[in-house]
């Protein structure tokens, strides 16, 4: 059902874990499966992805195709990365099933929502809010974390 690189993603993951430093958090979520992924990126001054880091709490597919994907995107620009699409982690990957294929979209989603949050904070508009884009509806929490 998987392909060997699938299976070598998956059992040993690539750039797994938060970077403390990250001047760019993505998260994102696929409401049907419930599962999360997370996007650590350390840009430096010529907007190079100098560190890359996830954290997913899903599938096998969704913990391979992260992988892949910061595989893809570290060492290079910011405008490449964002050129980065899920069928470029799916081929990468050699192949994923049909079924599994909207793993490989939050991947792509997770890159883009950290790239946001890059610009977000380069902005001034996300100081410390590591949730641009992520799908979910934090006015709440950051209510409670406003009220003192
Ligand atoms: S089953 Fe949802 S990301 Fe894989």
């Amino acid at each position: 059902m998987y392909t060997e690189k699938v299976m070598d993603h998956f059992a040993h993951p690539r750039n797994m874990g938060e970077i403390k430093d990250a001047n760019g958090v993505g998260m994102v979520g696929n409401a049907k499966c419930g599962d999360i992924m997370q996007m650590f990126l350390k840009v430096n001054d010529d907007g190079i992805i100098e560190d890359v880091g996830f954290k997913t709490f899903g599938c096998g597919a969704a913990v391979a195709t992260s992988s892949m994907a910061t595989e893809l995107i570290k060492g290079k620009s910011i405008d490449e990365a964002l050129k980065l699409t899920n069928s470029a982690v799916v081929e990468a990957l050699e192949g994923l099933p049909p079924a599994k294929l909207h793993c490989s979209v939050l991947a792509e989603e997770a890159v883009r929502a950290a790239i946001d949050n890059y610009y977000a904070r380069k902005e001034g508009k996300a100081e410390d809010c590591n949730c641009v884009r992520c799908g979910h509806d934090h006015e709440e929490e950051h209510a409670e974390n406003t009220e003192e």
